[in-house]
């Protein structure tokens, strides 16, 4: 028989006051069965619905119900400068399951509420997060609870979508909390996923270069530095040991990612250099400046009359990777401004071969809601045999997540 996926993984459990939460008591036996420690927070109102000892009594574990332990004084904690453990499930969670989720906890969790144990445990994981909502029709067709999912959505939060069918209200449509099984397999699969790139070495470039004019101006580009933040950061999630390089950004990684920063196109090339030939996998997502000023002014240059510079080409570091590391799965970026999807293809696959590169993803800067600055990104994955994948227009960090599905089956 095939081992189980879930034997030691710390599964946290929400429970939240929608009348499925009995069914819970199902999941967390089965979960158990399949060799997963369950660990059980209820919500207040939860606590009306199921009682807490036939939740202790499924998960084996004390239920976790309140933020402020009854039993404890923090005054005194604080006084002393003893640490709290008050988000301890946050941290051990392997997978964070809301099951049921009240339309309630999906607005609080997409509006970065934390007033209980629950809704701040949520926000305080790093662990994969599946939402199984179940609900009366009507509220979850509310325009705003479904605003709600995208925003999570959007923020690779996971859905085990409710079903259609008679609910417990009287009414019939969409509301059921999803069967048993699918979410068992959801989060399996999570589960999965989450050390999917574990013991793998992944060097990811992100973020814009800076070619000095003088001592106050510069050449750079409109990289934003998402797109490779958001690389990195799921590579993490995915139990990766990740090195970022990152140039200027106008974000800063969430997480605690290991990460370099460069400036010129030279002084990243020295940092790849000194760090390749350890790595598994390098992404190269840098938008790296195509020229640099032949003859660099030590004093700032007077603006009274008019200035000719001089540019030469700067070295094309993409081409020179696999020659540093023959065995690393090499993944590269072409941005094209508002090239035809066939266009676009053919000039990253023609980067792919005079790089000797795996894959390389094309994007068109020039296509609304794609590229530079932005949140979103639309691509097209090109590889070596000039088979593509597309990733739909999606939240960086969705776009992110599908490049690594696919170079992992690639790479594994
Ligand atoms: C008997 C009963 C059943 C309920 N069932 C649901 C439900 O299935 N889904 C839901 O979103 N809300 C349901 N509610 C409303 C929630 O309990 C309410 O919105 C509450 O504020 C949720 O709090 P919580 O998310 O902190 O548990 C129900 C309320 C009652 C009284």
């Amino acid at each position: 028989m095939e081992k189980s996926i879930l034997i030691n993984k710390n599964v946290v459990i929400g429970i939240t006051g929608g009348i499925a939460c009995y069914k819970s008591i199902d999941l967390i036996r089965e979960l158990r069965d399949k060799g997963a420690n369950v660990h059980v927070i209820m919500t207040e109102h939860s606590t009306h619905l199921v009682g807490i000892k036939d939740f202790e009594k499924a998960s084996g574990n004390e239920v976790q119900t309140t933020l402020f332990h009854p039993k404890i004084d923090y005054k005194d904690y604080i006084k002393k400068n003893k640490p709290i453990k008050h988000i301890s499930l946050a941290d051990i969670a392997d997978l964070f399951l809301i099951c049921p989720a009240t339309a309630n906890i999906i607005g609080k969790i997409a509006n970065g509420i934390a007033d209980d144990l629950l809704s701040t445990s949520i926000i305080a994981t790093i662990a994969p997060v599946l939402v199984c909502p179940a609900m009366n029709v009507k509220m979850w067709k509310n325009p705003i609870v479904q605003g709600n999912v995208k925003k999570l959505k959007n923020h690779n939060y996971h859905f085990a979508e409710p079903e259609y069918g008679e609910l417990a209200c009287g009414y019939k449509g969409v509301g059921r909390l999803a069967n048993l099984k699918k979410i068992i397999d959801r989060i399996q699969l999570l589960i999965k996923q989450r050390n999917d790139l574990k013991r793998k070495r992944i060097l990811v470039t992100s973020g814009a270069t800076f070619e000095e004019i003088d001592p106050v101006r510069i050449i750079t580009n409109k990289s934003s530095g998402k797109m490779g933040t958001s690389i990195a950061e799921q590579a993490y999630l995915r139990g990766a040991d990740v090195l970022l390089l990152r140039g200027y950004s106008s974000v800063e990684p969430n997480y605690d990612i290991n990460e370099e920063k460069f400036t010129t196109v030279n002084d990243l090339f020295d940092k790849i250099k000194k760090n390749i030939k350890d790595m598994d996998i390098m992404i190269h997502c840098a938008a790296v400046s195509d020229f640099e000023v032949n003859e660099k002014k030590g004093e700032k240059i007077k603006s009274s009359s008019e200035l000719h510079l001089e540019l030469s080409p700067t070295t094309k570091i993409f081409e020179h990777l696999k020659k540093l590391n023959k065995k690393i799965f090499l993944v590269g970026f072409k941005a094209e401004y508002k090239f035809s999807k066939d266009k676009l293809i053919n000039s990253a696959f023609n980067l792919l071969k005079s790089a000797d590169a795996d894959l390389v993803v094309a994007n068109d800067v020039g296509r609304k809601n794609a590229g530079f600055e932005v949140d979103t990104n639309e691509v097209f994955v090109v590889d070596r045999k000039k088979k593509v994948e597309h990733i739909k227009l999606a939240d960086k960090r969705i776009v992110g997540d599908r490049l690594l599905d696919i170079i992992i089956c690639k790479v594994l």
